[in-house]
């Protein structure tokens, strides 16, 4: 897979607890197709299967037993199963689309793996990344969209609903995430745009577009290029 050329354009949205990632993917999906770029869009039942985990039959049953806290996982277990869960919406979704040359925007991936799993203090980066490049079945993101946001401000915005695994872990155990997500957008300057969560919707759709735009109009007019060259 790592030797293939992808002709569609991938994006992940990352960020802690109630960043408004969901928020961002829809929105930026919106705007997309108002600006007319229609043909490149994922239908909307595919498009309401890009986060993770999920996706897939296997993925959900996978995410269930994750987030509900019905068995004891600790931080190999959950490194696994996150990936097993990934592979299989690389396999059955996201490769596809990526093939037809779609404009994939995935509402969590690999930067979560890594930032929650290494946030008990267990496991190394080195040892999560590696296992995150074989789930990813090595196809990385070309922009990753961080929201970064104060635990406080997102924790606040989830009061209302019951709270998962990993939300209910302590405000400590959440800052140390927000501080792997720094780390790992230090490492991945070319990859990795940081957004401030704490401005209004339609201002970070705004922004995230604006960094989106020119790097779509690069990807898709590359692509072009070469194939009238026929390569
Ligand atoms: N930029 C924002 N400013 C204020 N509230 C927001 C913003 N983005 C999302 N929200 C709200 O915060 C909550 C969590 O957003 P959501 O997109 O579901 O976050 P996530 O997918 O990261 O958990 C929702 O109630 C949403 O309406
Ligand atoms: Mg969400």
């Amino acid at each position: 897979m790592s030797e293939e050329k992808m002709v569609g354009f991938f994006v992940s949205v990352e960020g802690g607890e109630a960043t408004g990632k969901t928020t961002l993917q829809q929105g930026l999906y919106r705007r997309l197709e108002e600006e007319g770029w229609g043909d490149y869009l994922p239908s909307e039942e595919q498009i309401s299967r890009l986060h993770e985990p999920g996706g897939t039959r296997l993925a959900e049953r996978l995410r269930e037993l994750l987030l509900t806290k019905e068995f004891e996982i600790d931080e190999v277990e959950a490194v696994l199963m996150f990936n097993a869960a990934r592979s299989s919406l690389m396999r059955s979704l996201i490769i596809p689309l990526l093939r037809e040359g779609k404009i994939v925007i995935l509402d969590r991936f690999v930067d979560s793996t890594l930032a929650y799993q290494c946030g008990k203090g267990t496991l190394s980066f080195d040892d999560v990344e590696r296992v995150n490049q074989f789930g990813a079945r090595r196809l990385y993101p070309d922009l990753t969209l961080l929201i970064d946001l104060p635990v406080e401000v997102a924790l606040a915005r989830r009061q209302m609903n019951p709270w998962d695994r990993y939300e209910s872990r302590d405000l400590a155990y959440h800052r140390k995430v927000r501080e792997n997500f720094h780390r790992i957008a230090q490492n991945n300057p070319q990859r990795i745009v940081m957004l401030d969560g704490q401005r209004p919707v339609g201002q970070m759709v705004e922004e995230a577009y604006l960094a989106l735009l020119p790097r779509l109009r690069v990807h898709f007019q590359m692509d072009k290029a070469s194939r009238a060259k026929g390569g």
